[in-house]
């Protein structure tokens, strides 16, 4: 092949590999062209995988003999990555989909970080620009991965509790200046042509060892439910970290897939912190529980628990259902019996429509994935925005496993920590049941009146055996569920 035409194939492909990827991007926008929009981004990366290999026809000549070596190994870490991605994709559970992301966005940070470092040790960045933007990659790709790392552990269960110590902020400004001053020093080092105190590869090495000390330390105070808002951000370093080392290789596809990246971190963030009415800051300092827990205020009215038959009997017998699932739901995979449930309740002529809050569950979209799992049309799956308004007119609202994002103190408690976040006006429907095994509290830690309220009623157990309860009552009164 005459030398220039990988490249330009390969310049090619990267324009296109672009384009797929924006276009699954804006797929994923909707969960009815979501599943279409991933098999279009997998498409573009397993073709950007494929491209790849054509520099192999355009290497110098000292690099030839390593050729066989290196097509090798790069065989077998495709195997490796494609056949544990491939397994853990198939296996993982829907309550675990954070920590696999987390997983995987880590690795991106190390990759965009292993690419600089290839740059940095091979003496291949020059000059302050592309000194300064190799580094920039470097420390973003660096802090990116330790901390991914730091999330995952957290939310596999690995590191228990946020491990937080006097004095944490100045620990961590001091490891980041030190990173800053190790990363100028290499710069002034390469320009100058002085002798550096430590040989170059040591200095490299305490750049990296820091700025990954950087990411532990930081991520290791934040409470295992801040996380998702914490891989978010994370994720949107990942992609800056790629685009920059994209500008460093001069690689368009690489520049344009981290961008956007990055701007759907950013974006992801903030919609996140803003559904939660929280600052991003407040997410990243703040220990949000513990604040939750001293600010509660008393709370009238009493909790009166109810059969799960009898609630179910009642709903039989309703004109309007709105059903409001949330984290337990996921937790309890109650999602395939809930579905057969409203199944039994719209062939006895109820209308039942299902109420999904932004931040319901813990990751985003984890609602809509959830019921589509079950197979629940997305003609039944309501926005808040769609729906809230309905509920004053709604018969009965079942909420599953879902606390914080029905919890009216958003509305009224000044001194609520989540006052202000919007929430499923489900007080406002004429009877509410209430689905949870006790008496827990949801992720900010706080007491719901709602539960307390006239109209709310409480049917405590875990949400699969709940269902499966209201099932064989409503099946008991001589109903078959739709087709
Ligand atoms: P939560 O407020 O967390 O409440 C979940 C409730 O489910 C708990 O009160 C728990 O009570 C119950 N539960 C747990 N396991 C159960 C089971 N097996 N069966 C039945 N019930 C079970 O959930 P939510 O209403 O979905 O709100 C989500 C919260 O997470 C919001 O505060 C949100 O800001 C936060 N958050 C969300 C995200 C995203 S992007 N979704 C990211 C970070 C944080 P019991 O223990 O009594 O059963």
């Amino acid at each position: 092949m005459p030398t220039m035409l990988p490249s330009l194939v390969i310049d090619a492909v990267g324009i296109a590999v672009a384009f797929l990827l924006m276009f699954g991007l804006w797929r994923m926008s909707s969960p009815v062209t979501a599943p279409n929009g991933i098999k279009v981004a997998g498409v573009g990366m397993a073709a950007a995988v494929i491209a790849s290999f054509l520099y192999l026809f355009d290497v110098s000549a000292a690099a030839k003999p390593h050729l066989p070596i290196n097509i090798g190994l790069a065989l077998v870490a495709l195997a490796i990555g494609g056949g544990l991605s491939w397994w853990g994709g198939r296996k993982v559970a829907m309550t675990a989909m954070p920590q696999m992301v987390a997983l995987y966005n880590g690795m991106g940070g190390g990759a965009a970080g292993a690419i600089a470092a290839m740059e940095l040790f091979g003496s291949r960045a020059h000059g302050i620009t592309q000194l300064g933007v190799t580094l920039l990659g470097a420390l973003i790709g660096a802090v990116s991965l330790s901390g991914s790392l730091i999330a995952w552990a957290k939310l596999q269960g690995v590191l228990k509790k946020p491990l937080r110590i006097k004095g944490q902020q100045i620990i961590n400004a001091v490891v980041m200046l030190f990173t800053l001053v190790a990363g100028l020093y290499i710069i002034f080092i390469e320009q100058s042509g002085s002798v550096p105190i430590l040989p170059m590869q040591g200095l490299i090495w305490l750049f990296f060892g820091c700025a990954m000390l950087f990411g532990i330390l930081m991520t290791l105070p934040i409470g295992g439910a801040d996380m998702p808002v914490v891989i978010s951000i994370y994720n949107a370093f990942t992609g800056l970290a790629v685009g920059l080392e994209g500008f460093v290789l001069q690689t368009p596809a690489l520049m344009i897939a981290g961008m956007l990246v990055g701007a759907a971190g950013i974006l992801l963030t903030l919609l996140m912190a803003k559904a939660m009415n929280r600052s991003v800051s407040n997410v990243l300092f703040t220990n949000f529980g513990d604040v939750a827990k001293q600010k509660q205020g008393a709370i009238k009215g009493s909790l009166k628990p109810t059969a799960a038959g009898d609630a179910g009997i009642a709903m039989r017998y309703a004109s309007s259902v709105i059903v409001v699932p949330g984290y337990g739901l996921a937790a309890a995979q109650g999602q395939q019996k809930l579905y057969e449930f409203v199944k039994l309740l719209i062939a006895a002529g109820v209308k039942v429509r299902f109420a999904v809050h932004p931040v319901a569950g813990r990751m985003p979209g984890q609602m809509d994935v959830l019921l589509a799992e079950a197979g629940v049309p997305y003609d039944l799956i309501f926005q808040l925005e769609d729906i809230n308004e309905d509920f004053s007119n709604t018969d009965i609202v079942l909420v599953i496993g879902a606390n914080d994002v029905v919890n009216p103190s958003a509305r009224t408690d000044k001194t609520s920590p989540i006052f202000g976040m919007p929430i499923l006006n489900a007080d406002k429907a004429k009877q509410v049941y209430v689905v949870k095994r006790g008496e827990g509290k949801g992720y900010a830690g706080i007491v719901n009146p709602l539960f307390y309220a006239d109209n709310c009623n409480m049917v405590y157990g875990d949400a699969q055996a709940v269902m499966a309860m209201m099932i064989e009552a409503v099946r008991g009164l001589g109903l078959s569920a739709a087709a």
